[in-house]
C-alpha cells in the first residue's frame, strides 16, 4: 500500500521528466494546512540551479502534472510553490485501506538490514541513575520502529563490566565489606566500599599499591578475584534487570566489556601489523594526522603499562559485530561526551576496511527544576530504580483521584501504564540533542504533549466502544461530511508517512508529535461530530473513524514502548 506522499513524489518526478526537467526539490506536507496537504519546492530549486523564473518554472510542471485522481486542481504560490490538496473523497477511501490494513498502511522498508543497536550499556558496581533513562528509552523505541520496518534488529547491553575501578572494588570488598549490609541493599554497599577505597587511595600510596595489586591479579584470572568480580556483576545485573523489567526493556544478547577481554591483545596486534597503529612514547596509539578536526586528538590503544581500554575494547566489539554477527548497520546510543570517542572508533574502523554502516546516535542531558544536572538534594546522582517508583506512585495518586472506584488490581496496572509512559514519553518527545528539564507536573499532566493525554484519548475511543456495547463496524470507506472529521481521515493516513521517517536522523520525537497532533484531531472531531447519535451511514463511518484512530494511537504509542490502559 502506498502513501499519498510517495504517490505524489511519483507523479512529481513524471512532470519534470516530461517537462524536459531534471529531478529536483521535495514533495513534503504542507508546513501550514492553509496551503493544502502537501507542498514541493521543486521549481524554487531549478530556479535557482538555471537562473529561470521559479513561477514560470512551476507553471511549466503543472502544465505536466497529473494529480487529478487524488488532489484538487494544483496551484502556485509564494515565490513558486506548488501546493497540493488532497479530494475529500480520495482521503476516504484510503482512510477505509488502512482500516483494513494490519499495519496501518506502513510500508516495510524495501532493502532490509541486520542492525546491532548498543544502549542502556551501564556500568556494573554503580546502580543506574536517572541519566541512563535516554539511551534505554531512545534505544528501545528505535529498534521496535527498525523492527516493525522490517528490519531485523540485535539489542545488545554493552555493560560495562570490566575496568579499573575493580581493583578498588575488590580491595573494598577484602577489607570493609559489611555482610548484613549486602544483603539489605548490595548496590549501595559495594558504592559504599567503593567510595571509601578511593578516599583512602588517595591518601595512602600503600592503599593505592595494593589495589592495583588487586586489578593485576584479576586480570592474571586469579581465582579469588574472579569470584569477587563475578558476584559484584551479578548483584548489580539484579539491579539493572529490576529496572528492565519496569521499563519492559528486553536484550538479544548482552555482551559486556568483559566479554571482549581476551580478543584485546590481538586487536593491538591486528592493527600494528596493518600500520594503522604505531608504537609512541611506549604506547600504542593511532594517529588521525589527516583529519584537521583529530589530528592532535590521538586514539591510545594499549597504555604504557601494557593495560588495554575503553577504545581497545570497542574495537575488539566493531569486529565481533561486524564479522560474528554479520550485522549491516551498529548503532550506538550513547551521550553526546561521547562523540569524541566513536569519531576516533568509527575511523579506525574505517581503516581496517569495516564496511558497516555505523552510527553513533548521541543525546543532551536531563536537567532538574533548577536546569542543573539531576541530582537528589544530597547531591548524589538519581537512582533510577527510585525514579520509576516514584512515577508509578504519582500515577497512581492521579487514578485514585479521576476514578476512585476502580478495583485495586487496575489501579495497579493503570498507575504502572501511566508512571512509566510519563517518563518515557517525556524523553521520547523531545529532539535527542537537547537537554530537557525533568518535570513531574508537566510529564504527568492530562493536557498538552505528554504521555497521559495520549493515553486518555485512547481510552475515551475503547469507551465509547463500551458505551455502544459493539465492535467496530466494517466499512469500505468513510463518509467524510465534517471538516473535523476529514481532518482525521487524514492524519490518519499520515502515520505511514510518519514511521520510515523516524530512522532518518533517528528522531521518535516525530512521532511523538503526530500522535499528539493526532490526538488533538481526534478531541476536535469528538466535540464537533456525534458519534453513536448520529444516523447511518454517518454512524458506522464515524465509529470506524474512532476505531482507526485507537489502533493507530495504541501502535504508535507501542512503537515507543508505552502502553495504553483501556481505562484510566
Ligand atoms: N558503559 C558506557 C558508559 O556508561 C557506555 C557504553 C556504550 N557502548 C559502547 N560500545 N561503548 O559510558
Amino acid at each position: 500500500m502506498e502513501t499519498f506522499q510517495s504517490l505524489l513524489a511519483k507523479k512529481l518526478s513524471d512532470a519534470l521528466a516530461k517537462a524536459g526537467l531534471p529531478n529536483a526539490g521535495e514533495l513534503t506536507p504542507a508546513t501550514d494546512p492553509r496551503f493544502g496537504d502537501y507542498q514541493t519546492n521543486a521549481a524554487l530549486i531549478l530556479g535557482k540551479q538555471r537562473g529561470e523564473n521559479p513561477r514560470t518554472l512551476a507553471e511549466k510542471i503543472l502544465a505536466q502534472l497529473d494529480v487529478g485522481d487524488l488532489c484538487e486542481p494544483p496551484t502556485v504560490a509564494g515565490a513558486g510553490f506548488i501546493n497540493l490538496t488532497l479530494r475529500a473523497d480520495v482521503i476516504a477511501r484510503k482512510a477505509g485501506e488502512v482500516l483494513r490494513n494490519e499495519r496501518l498502511g506502513v510500508p516495510k522498508a524495501t532493502s532490509t538490514r541486520r542492525i546491532v543497536i548498543d544502549f542502556g550499556s551501564p556500568n556494573v558496581a554503580k546502580p543506574m541513575h536517572a541519566g541512563h533513562i535516554r539511551s534505554i528509552v531512545l534505544g528501545d523505541a528505535l529498534a521496535r520502529i527498525a523492527q516493525f520496518l522490517g528490519h531485523e534488529v540485535i539489542r545488545d547491553n554493552h555493560v560495562g563490566d570490566w575496568g579499573t575501578q575493580f581493583g578498588m572494588v575488590i580491595y573494598g570488598w577484602k577489607n570493609l565489606l559489611d555482610r548484613q549490609a549486602l544483603q539489605r541493599d548490595p548496590l549501595a554497599e559495594i558504592v559504599r566500599i567503593y567510595k571509601e577505597t578511593n578516599e583512602s587511595a588517595a591518601k595512602d600510596p600503600q592503599v593505592r599499591e595494593a589495589c592495583r595489586q588487586e586489578l593485576v591479579k584479576l586480570q592474571a584470572g586469579d581465582r579469588e578475584d574472579i569470584d569477587i568480580w563475578n558476584e559484584c556483576v551479578a548483584l548489580s545485573m539484579q539491579d539493572f534487570d529490576h529496572v528492565y523489567k519496569l521499563l519492559d526493556i528486553h536484550y538479544d544478547i548482552q555482551c559486556g566489556e568483559s566479554f571482549y577481554n581476551d580478543r584485546l591483545p590481538g586487536v593491538v596486534e591486528r592493527l600494528l601489523k596493518s600500520g594503522i597503529a604505531e608504537i609512541s612514547e611506549g604506547a600504542v596509539v593511532v594517529f588521525f594526522r589527516d583529519i584537521p578536526e583529530l589530528a592532535d586528538k590521538p586514539c591510545i590503544i594499549r597504555k604504557r603499562d601494557g593495560g588495554f581500554n575503553y577504545a581497545t575494547t570497542d574495537l575488539a566489539t566493531v569486529d565481533y559485530r561486524a564479522n560474528d554477527l554479520k550485522a549491516d548497520a551498529i548503532w550506538y546510543v550513547v551521550g553526546a561526551p561521547q562523540i569524541l570517542h566513536f569519531k576516533q572508533i568509527f575511523k579506525i574502523a574505517r581503516r581496517e576496511g569495516y564496511k558497516a554502516d555505523f552510527r553513533h546516535i548521541a543525546f543532551g542531558s536531563i536537567l532538574g527544576e533548577d536546569r542543573k544536572l539531576m541530582k537528589t538534594r544530597s547531591g548524589e546522582n538519581v537512582p533510577l530504580r527510585d525514579l520509576l517508583e516514584e512515577a508509578c506512585r504519582r500515577a497512581r495518586r492521579i487514578i485514585e483521584e479521576k476514578n476512585p472506584d476502580l478495583s485495586e488490581a487496575d489501579k495497579m496496572e493503570i498507575a504502572q501504564k501511566i508512571g512509566i509512559g510519563a517518563v518515557k514519553y517525556a524523553d521520547l518527545s523531545q529532539y535527542r540533542m537537547t537537554d530537557y528539564v525533568f518535570s513531574w507536573e508537566k510529564m504527568l499532566s492530562l493536557q498538552g504533549n505528554t504521555a497521559p493525554y495520549l493515553q486518555n484519548a485512547y481510552v475515551r475511543v475503547r469507551s465509547i466502544f463500551r458505551k455502544a456495547g459493539e465492535s467496530a463496524p466494517k466499512v469500505d470507506e468513510l463518509v467524510l461530511g465534517d471538516a473535523a472529521e476529514t481532518n482525521v481521515a487524514k492524519r490518519l493516513c499520515q502515520f505511514a508517512e510518519i514511521v520510515p521517517q523516524v530512522l532518518n536522523d533517528f528522531r521518535p520525537n516525530i512521532l511523538a508529535n503526530y500522535l499528539f497532533e493526532l490526538a488533538n484531531s481526534f478531541h476536535t472531531f469528538y466535540e464537533a461530530c456525534p458519534v453513536l447519535k448520529s444516523e447511518e451511514p454517518v454512524r458506522s463511518s464515524r465509529l470506524a473513524l474512532c476505531e482507526l484512530t485507537g489502533r493507530v494511537l495504541q501502535r504508535g504509542l507501542d512503537l515507543l514502548g508505552i502502553k495504553v490502559p483501556e481505562k484510566m
